[in-house]
């Protein structure tokens, strides 16, 4: 039989609905020289920063490209057909923590416009809509009987998404934990691994049917440390301890939801939306470079490693804090679940140093944060973690640093043996509006040369032999930023709040060429 080349490989990959077998020794990446640690240092890259083959990258046959946005920023209907609060509704409803006052009470309206919305989907050739489902439509206070009216609504979402002729990609929990089991303690409740896996297998039940690709959490770190380790995001609680425990609670849902969604739904496939950064040591000194490596376990692969391998990774300095995190013999058989692919997002890198003396860094943009103290940002990992502002930066203050991508994708897939990888996320916020002499189109050029740049260093790791089967542009639609507000603008499509009114951006415009060609000079 004559060697499938990558356009065949892709193509029957995908008409197998991610089935995790996939062989194949031609499509090994190259062989890498195995330093220890996976990046060089950014005096040791620069030259080789810009994209090598800029203009002509082409992707492979059956390559899915796609759009991406999470429930509690687009849907609105907060309190309709039942839904409970959840943990941001609270949040946002509590003045003083978000920018602007803002909420989602409305936010784009997807709940009722989504028939418009897929429409633009599929005007722009798209092939991959990744949502998320509202724990609080579904289970109003987060366990217990499903509600049926949140279960029709995502049912006739999905039917129309697939009408379309495009697959829909469901992320089971983007954030908004129903503000009931935060009153039982949160996620650093162990509990909560059997409530999660009980709501995986009411959606599994109800819509596996139809939905194959599953993710049981957006940014798993984000949610753990941005919400119990310094307090930036709901439930605002700012312990290290509180943390740890969060974070080994989603370890062990995440397990479990993989079992109860297979168990329901025989064609599920069940991966993941992580969060990564690149972590380039700042120098290359012995000690930089074991810095650089523990951010990459802690903020990384804490999910995944757990879930391949069922052990944490190396991202402490101190011997790895079982019982502060409430391990309990047995927990690494729960973790470890195959996962089916590998998804992750890229927004840009990090810089990082060992923790010694004071740090420079203590940004924070959105769901990118970097806040260290003098000792680094913890006793823990003991790192200082920069994001550096060498490259362009985005109107949400982040550095535009293409290169990242392939450099994240490549260590993902020597790392965990070529896995099948899903880009979840990208994207970039730049404010730029209706232009009435121009008949009101939205010319966001930077936003095109973004992805173009990105998207060509993505081809270039596809190139050299990476399994990459989708990219999902953050986001279809401006949206509800978190902290935020309305102050960012990260849609391909804008979004008029006052009347909802929808337009598409050059960008949207471009991407949807791009989809149609499956390659960047269009
Ligand atoms: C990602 C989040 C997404 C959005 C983008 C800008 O980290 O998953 O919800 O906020 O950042």
């Amino acid at each position: 039989m004559r060697p499938m080349n990558r356009r065949q490989f892709l193509g029957n990959s995908l008409a197998a609905a991610g089935s995790a077998v996939m062989g194949g020794n031609a499509f090994r990446p190259r062989a890498q020289a195995d330093s220890g640690y996976a990046l060089q240092a950014p005096d040791s890259q620069i030259a080789a920063a810009r994209p090598r083959h800029a203009g002509v990258s082409e992707f492979p046959d059956g390559f899915l490209w796609g759009m991406a946005t999470a429930s509690y920023q687009v849907e609105g209907a907060w309190n309709e057909d039942g839904k409970g609060e959840s943990i941001w509704d609270r949040f946002t409803h509590t003045v003083g923590k978000v920018k602007g006052g803002a909420t989602g009470d409305v936010a784009c309206d997807q709940y009722h416009l989504y028939p418009q919305d897929i429409a633009i989907l599929k005007r722009l050739n798209q092939k991959s809509y990744r949502f998320s489902i509202a724990w609080t439509r579904i289970q109003p206070s987060g366990t217990g009987t499903p509600n049926q009216k949140g279960l029709d609504h995502y049912s006739r979402l999905v039917d129309a998404i697939l009408e379309a002729g495009i697959r829909p990609f469901c992320t089971l929990y983007h954030w908004d934990l129903p503000q009931a089991l935060e009153d039982r303690g949160g996620w650093p409740n162990r509990d909560l691994a059997n409530y999660f896996a009980d709501y995986a297998g009411i959606l599994a039940k109800h819509l596996g049917d139809r939905i194959t690709v599953w993710a049981p959490f957006n940014m798993p770190w984000t949610v753990a440390y941005l919400g119990y380790g310094v307090g930036t995001f709901p439930p605002g609680r700012a312990r290290y301890g509180d943390f740890l425990k969060a974070a080994h609670t989603l370890n062990l849902a995440q397990g479990q939801a993989f079992r109860a969604i297979k168990a329901a739904s025989s064609k599920a496939t069940v991966g993941s939306a992580y969060g990564m950064a690149p972590a380039y040591p700042k120098t290359s000194s012995e000690a930089d470079r074991a810095a650089a490596a523990r951010y990459h376990a802690m903020n990384n692969v804490y999910f995944l490693e757990t879930a391949m391998r069922g052990r944490y990774p190396n991202a402490f300095v101190v011997p790895t804090p079982y019982k502060a995190m409430g391990f309990r013999p047995g927990d690494e058989k729960i973790m470890q679940v195959p996962l089916d692919w590998i998804g992750f997002h890229y927004y840009t890198r990090r810089i990082v140093s060992e923790a010694k003396g004071p740090s420079r860094s203590g940004a924070t943009f959105g769901t990118e944060i970097e806040q260290d103290t003098p000792g680094g940002r913890d006793a823990y990992t003991r790192f200082h973690a920069e994001m550096p502002t060498q490259g362009p930066l985005t109107d949400a203050g982040l550095e535009v640093w293409p290169r990242g991508m392939y450099d994240l994708v490549m260590q993902i897939s020597r790392e965990y043996n070529q896995p099948i990888i899903e880009i979840t996320e990208s994207g970039c916020s730049y404010l730029d509006t209706p232009y009435e002499k121009e008949n009101g189109r939205i010319p966001d050029t930077r936003r095109i040369e973004f992805f173009r740049a990105e998207l060509t260093e993505l081809a270039r790791a596809i190139a050299d032999g990476a399994r990459v089967r989708s990219f999902h542009a953050w986001s279809l639609l401006d949206n509800f930023e978190w902290a935020d507000g309305y102050s960012q603008r990260y849609g391909l499509i804008y979004v008029d709040y006052r009347d909802q009114k929808r337009t598409v951006k050059d960008s949207g415009l471009w991407y949807g060429r791009v989809a149609a060609a499956s390659r960047l000079d269009v």
